[in-house]
């Protein structure tokens, strides 16, 4: 244990510096020539969390170029940057903007637009400040970012968007303005072999001022009184552009976004988690083979005489333990899904620890994730087959055309349900219907095939022989003991894995909900490898006492138990809903319940999946060093 422990280590500290100092094949970098054009991309209007309001009000993200927000045009009309397939899956969608920006050249206070609110774009507008939405920009790939400090650390770092507006509550009314001016400052690099220059920062910081229009884009932003939006306002957008020499190099302009808050807590916690389950396990692991070893020199020794034999005990259900278990199908359907995921997200970790998910190419996290699930297609079919065939299942073709549209039809049927709520509310969170129907061709174009194939192969091969005998009439189960009734020993063996990828649970949770950037693969591989140890050990103990207590059914019981993660993070995730989210509105009460939910069945078919092949091991090990006559 303590070699494996110290490897993990090991690589976690080779891992951890390099995966915010270097990216292998990420976006070539963009050279511009002084004065040249750089363009200003606009992405939708997300919700945030602030500094001053840590609760998330809406779960909503807005098209920049909705209608009610009546944001400047370009002359000719917006148009749509290409994207990933897992950014637009995650909610990206960026189009050109009429900013006006060219390297090295200051400007200050050019009009953009002047635009005058009706009253219910107005109110839709307050709304949205009220529930503290950010814009979010991109400048060569980049995220024009605010900047903050640290209360704790004192240290600066820079956070992803910037407020659509602020807010000051008092007791009578609430004074609301809108930013309408914005300061950009880009940070430039000089690459002087080339006499080129780099974009290494953006920072905006916006305003609520009363602009005037001078004619000629030439604008007057002295007047700093804040302007708060009341029905009828005219509107007048302005900004300036600061361009600021920078010794940031290209390759390392994403390091201040990437500042891991309060690393050293982080890695406490992570440590802690280590060594606390390591510990556990070790301590698990030996207890359990102590006993065994007593257990099988004492089987062995009374074997010859029969009378004397234990009566309680795990042997005495050798006849039974490999008898098919209820629902082989589904059971065998899950377990395929469940390896699929396995190698899914083992696959991904490994890339994003190795580098190669670069911040700059966005929604690449995502969209591996989509090409790993589809090319392990064939892992899916293998193992659903191969377990079924093993368990004794006959309806090999029902098997083979279930396992790959079971569980993806239903994480797709959720989505698309959860998808039109979306459309409902005119937010452009919503998946394009192109995009839905290249996913559903991705999934009958390869993940199909790919899953029959490994179904095939599987199909020829010999099913498991197990090393007992499987007797023909069915032991009867005495009543167990309390705590080895289903429902506790499935909690209590869900709860150490859970308890162990807990506090990694809540950093996802804030970069899934609160649009933070998540760059700690490092932290998150060593997690994956503590999940999965403990998952596998404390199923194998669970089975053990079940089996002691001469209750052979272990394989549902096994699959429930470690897959109990998966209910715990949906606990988890219902706890920060009553907590810390005040959620308006029921589509967003809906979103945020119906992905926690899909999540959870996801880490629990996963970490199922896990715990039943480390119980299968197990129990294949225990009953073949027993002697049966
Ligand atoms: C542009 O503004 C920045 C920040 O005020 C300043 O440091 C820089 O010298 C200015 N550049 C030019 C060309 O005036």
């Amino acid at each position: 244990m303590a070699p494996f422990f110290s490897a993990l280590l090991l690589a976690a500290s080779l891992c951890l510096p390099t995966t915010s100092a270097f990216y292998l094949p990420g976006v070539a970098p963009t050279d511009y020539l002084m004065s040249q054009k750089v363009p200003l991309n606009v992405n939708r209007l997300t919700p945030a969390m602030t500094e001053y309001d840590e609760s998330l009000k809406s779960l909503i993200p807005y098209d920049y170029y909705y209608k009610r927000f009546q944001f400047c045009r370009p002359p000719d009309g917006p148009k749509s940057i290409s994207e990933s397939l897992g950014s637009i899956l995650f909610g990206d969608r960026i189009q050109t903007s009429p900013f006006d920006l060219h390297m090295g050249k200051n400007e200050t206070c050019k009009v953009l637009c002047k635009t005058e609110y009706t009253k219910k774009n107005a109110e839709f507008v307050r709304s949205r400040i009220m529930e503290n939405y950010y814009y979010n920009w991109l400048i060569d790939g980049l995220p024009a970012a605010s900047w903050h400090t640290d209360r704790q650390t004192k240290r600066d770092y820079y956070s992803v968007g910037f407020p659509l507006g602020t807010y000051v509550e008092s007791k009578e009314h609430v004074d609301v303005g809108l930013n309408n001016h914005y300061d950009i400052i880009v940070e430039y690099h000089e690459v002087k072999e080339r006499k080129a220059y780099r974009v290494v920062g953006v920072l905006v910081q916006p305003a609520s001022i009363s602009s005037k229009d001078l004619g000629g884009g030439k604008g007057d932003c002295t007047d700093r009184s804040a302007k708060v939006l009341k029905e009828g306002t005219e509107v007048v957008y302005t900004y300036s552009v600061y361009w600021k020499e920078s010794p940031t190099p290209w390759a390392t302009r994403w390091d201040k976004y990437l500042q891991v808050d309060q690393p050293q807590i982080h890695w406490f916690f992570l440590i802690d988690a280590a060594i606390l389950v390591f510990f556990l396990t070790g301590l698990v692991a030996t207890t359990l083979l102590r006993a065994l070893k007593k257990d099988i020199a004492k089987y062995n020794q009374f074997d010859l005489d029969e009378d004397v034999q234990d009566d309680s005990g795990w042997k005495l259900v050798h006849g039974d333990v490999f008898r098919t278990p209820k629902n082989p199908l589904l059971l065998a359907i899950f377990l395929g899904s469940g390896a699929q995921l396995f190698f899914m997200t083992g696959a991904t970790i490994i890339f994003a620890v190795l580098g190669f998910l670069s911040p700059s190419n966005r929604g690449s996290l995502a969209t591996m994730m989509i090409v790993f699930y589809m090319l392990f297609g064939f892992i899916g079919g293998y193992v659903s087959s191969w377990t079924y065939i093993s368990f004794g299942g006959e309806n090999w073709k029902r098997n083979l055309i279930l396992t790959p549209l079971f569980v993806p039809g239903l994480v797709f049927s959720v989505f698309f349900i959860l998808n039109f709520f979306l459309i409902f509310e005119g937010s452009s969170g919503a998946v394009p219907v192109l995009t839905m129907i290249s996913l559903v061709c991705l999934w009958f174009l390869i993940s199909l095939p790919s899953s029959f194939a490994g179904s095939w192969m599987a199909l020829k091969r010999e099913p498991y022989h197990p090393p007992v005998r499987t007797n023909q009439i069915p032991r009867q189960i005495p009543p167990p003991p309390p705590y080895l009734r289903p429902l506790p020993a499935t909690l209590l063996t869900g709860l150490l894995p859970f308890a162990a990828i807990m506090v990694e649970l809540i950093y996802i949770m804030k970069s899934i909900w609160f649009a933070k950037v998540y760059y700690m693969f490092g932290f998150l591989f060593l997690c994956y490898g503590i999940m999965i140890m403990t998952c596998a050990t404390a199923t194998a103990l669970m089975i053990y006492f079940v089996l002691c207590g001469e209750e052979y059914r272990w394989h549902w019981r096994a699959f429930w138990g470690a897959g109990m993660v998966g209910g715990y993070v949906c606990l988890n995730a219902l706890a920060w809903w009553v907590g810390k989210l005040s959620l308006g509105g029921v589509t967003s009460n809906v979103l945020y319940l119906g992905y926690s939910l899909l999540m959870g069945f996801l880490f629990a078919v996963l970490t199922g999946t896990i715990g039943f092949f480390a119980s299968w091991a197990f129990v294949h090990k225990i009953y073949s060093s027993i002697k049966i006559d």
